[in-house]
């Protein structure tokens, strides 16, 4: 009997609240390999319970790329079936759980999309996800993310956020590779970015220049140079 071939699928995790249509100018790029970039909204309102569905989607081993809240269920799908995980990529992201005052600010959140809608939450986060010299078609381009969001999804990915326990112990016990990429004007995850190469075995930092949060998204020019090399290593 033949062996069933499984081959490497690359997941692309969008991050909070925009969608996957923030992977275009990766989906366009890396024509070569199996690129998919799943939707995380509408998959209910846990982190675990998204990376229990996206690993039953397909039987492939994955390099699984995420972006802020995408590398949450990066991290997720690493903690659930680390057997099926070739490489790791954290964009913009972090192992950690919220902070204590973390339900606080996510339960504000949750109202003000609830009473005011998708775009007047983003309009919080909006000088921090894109740095101030962010192509302006960009900035429209995250506003129609945004603005297509269904307010009770939005709400299902914060209360996802909020329940997300501690991953540092997935980052201890990879046995693929790792690699960080942080803007360099995210002042967010930057610190946070340094220690998770510590702990991981095989672990590389990348921090690109004059970006911040959403660093694939606003410089697709430096972050799939660095993609590239990485899914070329954890392919070869
Ligand atoms: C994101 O960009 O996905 C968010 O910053 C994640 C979060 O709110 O923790």
């Amino acid at each position: 009997m033949e062996a069933i071939q499984i081959g490497t699928t690359v997941l692309l995790l969008h991050a909070f609240p925009v969608g996957p249509e923030m992977w275009e100018p990766q989906l366009d790029a890396f024509a070569g390999y199996e690129l998919k970039a799943p939707g995380l909204l509408g998959r209910g309102d846990s982190i675990d319970g998204w990376a229990e569905q996206l690993l039953a989607e397909t039987e492939d081993d994955l390099i699984a790329v995420g972006a802020s809240m995408g590398g949450y269920c990066a991290l997720a799908l690493a903690r659930r079936a680390p057997e099926r995980i070739r490489g790791l990529v954290l964009v913009g992201s972090r192992a950690s759980a919220d902070p204590p005052d973390g339900r606080a600010w996510r339960d504000q959140s949750i109202a003000l999309v609830r009473e005011r809608g998708t775009l007047a939450l983003w309009e919080t986060m909006r000088d921090y996800a894109l740095s101030a010299s962010a192509d302006p078609t960009l900035i429209e381009k995250a506003n129609e993310m945004v603005a297509s969001q269904d307010v009770e999804d939005v709400v299902q990915e914060l209360v996802a956020m909020i329940d997300r326990p501690d991953s540092t112990d997935v980052v201890r016990s990879l046995s693929c590779p790792l690699l960080v990429v942080a803007g360099e004007l995210d002042e967010g995850v930057i610190a946070e970015s340094r220690e998770l190469i510590g702990l991981a075995g095989d672990g590389e930092l990348v921090i690109v220049p004059d970006a911040s949060h959403l660093v694939s998204f606003e410089r697709p020019d430096l972050f799939n140079p660095v993609l590239l090399g990485f899914l070329e290593r954890c392919t070869a």
